[in-house]
Parts: C-alpha cells; sequence; structure tokens
C-alpha cells in the first residue's frame, strides 16, 4: 500500500477568513481540523501516481507485472481517458488493462470488490486499485456548506493471491439510485453539457443535502457492515478494527454504536484530512498500518457509504 497527500494545508482557521464559518462549529459538527490541498499543477493522476508508486515498491514488484489498474475516483483529470490510463501511461505499466471506476466515496470499496473477483476467478495475478481525488477543483469555496468538508489525497494498493481464508472474506456492495441527487455535480456531463450559464450558476462544483447524506450514512454504514459480516459468518466481536470512510466523526462513531464497537477499535483521521472521496479509505489503511494496527491475522472492516448513493463494505483477513 501507499499513499500520498499534497503539500498544502488549510486549516479550519484559514476557512474562517474565506467563508462565514469558524473552528468550534467544524470542529462539533464534523470533527475536520485541517484538509490537504492540491498545487495548482496537480492533477488527480499525479497524486495516484505518487500513492502508486510506492505501494507498487511496497508490494515489491516492478509496474510490468501489474495486469489491470483500477481508479476510483470522482475528480479524475479529464472525463476521457480515463485517470487510470493516464495512471498507467506515467507507471509505464505496459501489461496492464484499465479503467475508472465512479461509486462516489465507496470507489475505493467497490474497486476492492471488483479486483478481487478478478484476483479470485484466476484473470488477474495483480491488481493496482487507486482512490484518488483532488476535489478542491470541484469545491465551490464560496459555499459554506461543503467547501469545509473536503480534502485531497491519494491511496493505492496492489492486490495478489493469498491462501484460503486470508486477504478478502467478504464483500458487499449496494446502491439506491434514487438518492442520487442529494450529493452530485450537476453539470458537464450529457444532461447539462458545458455552457456559460452552467458555469455561471455554479452547476460544476459539488451539490450536497448534507442532512440528507447524514441520514443516509448513519443507517447504512451499521446495515452494510452486519451483512458483510453475516457473508463471513462472523460478528461485530470478530472485528479488530473498522477503518470507515472518514466524512464526519458523529456518523464514525454513529456507525460504531450501531455495530457495537468501541472506539479503541475504530480508525480515525478526519481531523488532518476533511472528506478525501474514494482516498479516504486507503489512506486510513495506510495510516493504521503505519501505526502497527493491521497484524497478521487481524479482521479489518471497511465500510464506504458515498454519492449515488452507494455503499460497501469488506471484511478482510490481514496476510502480512
Ligand atoms: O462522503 C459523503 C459526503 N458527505 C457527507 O458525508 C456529509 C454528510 N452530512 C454531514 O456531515 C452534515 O450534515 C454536515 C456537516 C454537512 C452539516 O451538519 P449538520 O449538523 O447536519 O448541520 P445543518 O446542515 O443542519 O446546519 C446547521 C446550521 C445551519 O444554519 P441554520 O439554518 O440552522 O441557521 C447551516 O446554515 O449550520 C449552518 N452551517 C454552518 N455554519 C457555520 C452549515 N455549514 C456551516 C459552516 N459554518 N461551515
Amino acid at each position: 500500500m501507499g499513499h500520498y497527500l499534497p503539500e498544502k494545508i488549510i486549516t479550519n482557521f484559514d476557512l474562517e477568513k474565506m467563508v462565514d464559518t469558524n473552528n468550534e462549529w467544524i470542529v462539533e459538527r464534523t470533527g475536520i481540523e485541517a484538509r490537504h490541498i492540491a498545487a495548482p499543477e496537480e492533477a488527480t493522476s499525479d497524486l495516484a501516481y505518487a500513492a502508486a508508486v510506492k505501494a507498487i515498491a511496497d508490494a515489491g514488484l516492478e509496474s510490468a507485472q501489474i495486469e489491470c489498474i483500477i481508479v476510483a475516483s470522482e475528480s479524475p483529470d479529464t472525463k476521457f481517458p480515463s485517470t487510470a490510463c493516464l495512471l498507467q501511461a506515467k507507471l509505464g505499466a505496459k501489461k496492464a488493462a484499465a479503467f475508472d471506476l465512479s461509486a462516489g466515496c465507496s470507489g475505493f470499496v467497490y474497486a476492492l470488490g471488483v479486483a478481487n473477483s478478478m484476483i479470485t476467478s484466476g484473470l488477474y495475478k495483480y491488481v493496482l486499485v487507486v482512490g484518488a481525488e483532488t476535489l478542491s477543483r470541484i469545491m465551490n469555496w464560496k459555499d459554506r456548506n461543503t467547501c469545509v468538508l473536503f480534502g485531497d489525497g491519494a491511496g493505492a494498493a496492489v492486490l495478489g493471491p493469498v491462501e484460503d481464508g486470508n486477504g478478502i472474506i467478504a464483500v458487499e456492495m449496494g446502491a439506491d439510485g434514487n438518492g442520487g441527487s442529494s450529493l452530485s455535480q450537476p453539470a458537464g456531463g450529457s444532461r447539462k453539457p458545458a455552457s456559460h450559464e452552467t458555469v455561471d450558476a455554479g452547476e460544476h462544483f459539488i451539490h450536497m443535502d448534507g442532512s440528507e447524506v447524514f441520514k443516509f450514512a448513519i443507517t447504512i454504514m451499521g446495515k452494510t457492515a452486519k451483512s458483510v459480516l453475516k457473508k463471513a459468518e462472523m460478528t461485530s466481536d470478530d472485528v479488530d478494527l473498522l477503518v470507515p470512510h472518514q466524512a464526519n466523526i458523529r456518523i464514525i462513531n454513529s456507525a460504531a454504536k450501531r455495530l457495537g464497537l468501541p472506539m479503541e477499535k475504530v480508525f480515525v483521521n478526519v481531523e488532518k484530512y476533511g472528506n478525501t472521496s474514494a482516498a479516504s479509505i486507503p489512506i486510513a489503511l495506510c495510516e493504521a498500518r503505519e501505526q502497527g494496527l493491521l497484524k497478521k491475522g487481524k479482521n479489518i472492516l471497511l465500510v464506504g457509504f458515498g454519492a449515488g448513493l452507494t455503499w460497501a463494505s469488506i471484511i478482510l483477513k490481514w496476510n502480512k
């Protein structure tokens, strides 16, 4: 695994000077204290590259051995070609098929599910999965409802075959497209192509009904986690560490409560990075490993939710 965060940090105090907000509100309602923001010359594929290079080296592999690259992102460099293809070129991973996956903040967990199927079916041996975002480019810096929440970053993992009973044990993915409008980028696609009017109306920015997404998140996280544990014939008692999507500390606390997990078993870094969407879970996983929390045989539960609306969870047995 590997992760990358751009150098520039914007704190809540910096935001106080930009919009009508304050540190107390942001900390109390979200748990966020700071977020990293990409430099003007950095795009999503650059962040993805920095994380991917580390992940490939960490796996003891060369780029030439990667057979497929999946990039989960809602802020790709361009609509097409895919960020995964741009990354494939940067890495010189000539053998790799490459495509992007759009599942909002659940994207990394979805991509792990897809990669897992590819490997267990024998299609590929090594798949590179990346969650990478430069949400700062699609954020309305004048909208306090959204600009205090998100950040930029990337996290990557190389997946390969392991012995039975190790690695990914069970996967659960789901969606409810009826809730799609509560979190979206309304313009720039075929429904509303880019025009002066759409730009003037700010329709290329993230639009979110925060309380709708909040309500969805607190119900679905517990539900999907319980369902993946059931598939794996496990219970919450078997979980050594929950690595949830890092959107809001209140959502994370609520998920832990619904699962009956003490906060010592829940990994949290939302205070440092804000919500990095598809990058949040791989960044958190990397940091959990750096802190010595991922030991061989430990059961790790990943739970994501996001735009779509989507959700996904994976229970895995750490194998290293
Ligand atoms: O990855 C998935 C992406 N999204 C999420 O996970 C977001 C899920 N939702 C949330 O995390 C929360 O709903 C928010 C953090 C977005 C909002 O928290 P809330 O407790 O639901 O607040 P609210 O939307 O009910 O707003 C409460 C008040 C409002 O003022 P009034 O109408 O009560 O006077 C807002 O205008 O707080 C106001 N407010 C702010 N005040 C200061 C909203 N944003 C801010 C702000 N600073 N940045």
